[in-house]
């Protein structure tokens, strides 16, 4: 199967800020691979904030992907057993998502679609976005690294002095790391400074 046949889920979780990043990187992801289905979690679906609205974030995402977005736990289910994605991107991925993913919970759309699609032995790609990421989320964040199967955008600290413990994945580098991801590689570095 060549790389443009890859099909690729590529899930919003609620760190509005990093939305229009992400959407650049949805862009990015939707010219490379020809299926790429959206998933938002349910509070990417309702969240109206000032960073705009979740019904116009929502045509965004569906007009780029050209299918609609999967944002219900069942809606997701099947993604397991029919075997329809080839990797499984969370970007950008909450500290809330994060804890779930490491503690094994799938209450949510997006947290139902890893692990369903995790029993498949596929890859999951994150690009973590929280303002705890150096505090509470840290140990989930260990706790992935050190999960099979999953892959980091690679991330740092946004605003060291600001934000002390504020990690942000670099989304310019979502592409690649989905490509090092479906042959099973990690990016590296893991770890990026400044950007
Ligand atoms: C305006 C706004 C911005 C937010 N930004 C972030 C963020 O950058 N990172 C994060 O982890 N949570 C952020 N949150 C909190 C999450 O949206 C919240 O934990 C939510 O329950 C996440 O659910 P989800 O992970 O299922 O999408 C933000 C919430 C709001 C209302």
């Amino acid at each position: 199967m060549s790389m443009e046949d890859k099909r690729v889920g590529f899930a919003l979780t609620g760190s509005f800020c990093t939305f229009a990043r992400a959407l650049e990187a949805l862009e990015q992801v939707a010219g490379r691979y020809r299926e790429v289905t959206p998933i938002l979690s349910e509070r990417s679906a309702s969240t109206d904030s000032r960073f705009g609205a979740a019904a116009g974030f929502r045509a965004k995402i569906e007009s780029i992907c050209g299918r609609p977005a999967v944002d219900t736990v069942a809606g997701a289910e099947p993604i397991g057993p029919k075997k329809l994605l080839d990797v499984l991107v969370i970007c950008p991925c909450t500290g809330n998502t994060l804890a779930k993913l490491a503690a094994g919970i799938a209450d949510s759309s997006v947290t139902m679609a890893a692990k369903s699609h995790l029993r498949n032995g596929r890859p999951v790609v994150l690009a973590v976005s929280t303002n705890d990421g150096l505090a509470g989320a840290a140990k989930n964040i260990g706790a992935l690294l050190d999960k099979k199967h999953i892959y980091f955008v690679p991330f740092g600290q946004d605003d060291p002095v600001g934000k002390p413990t504020s990690l942000v994945a670099d989304l310019s580098r979502v592409p690649e790391t989905i490509e090092a991801a479906l042959r099973g590689e990690q990016l590296q570095p893991v770890l990026s400074v400044r950007h």
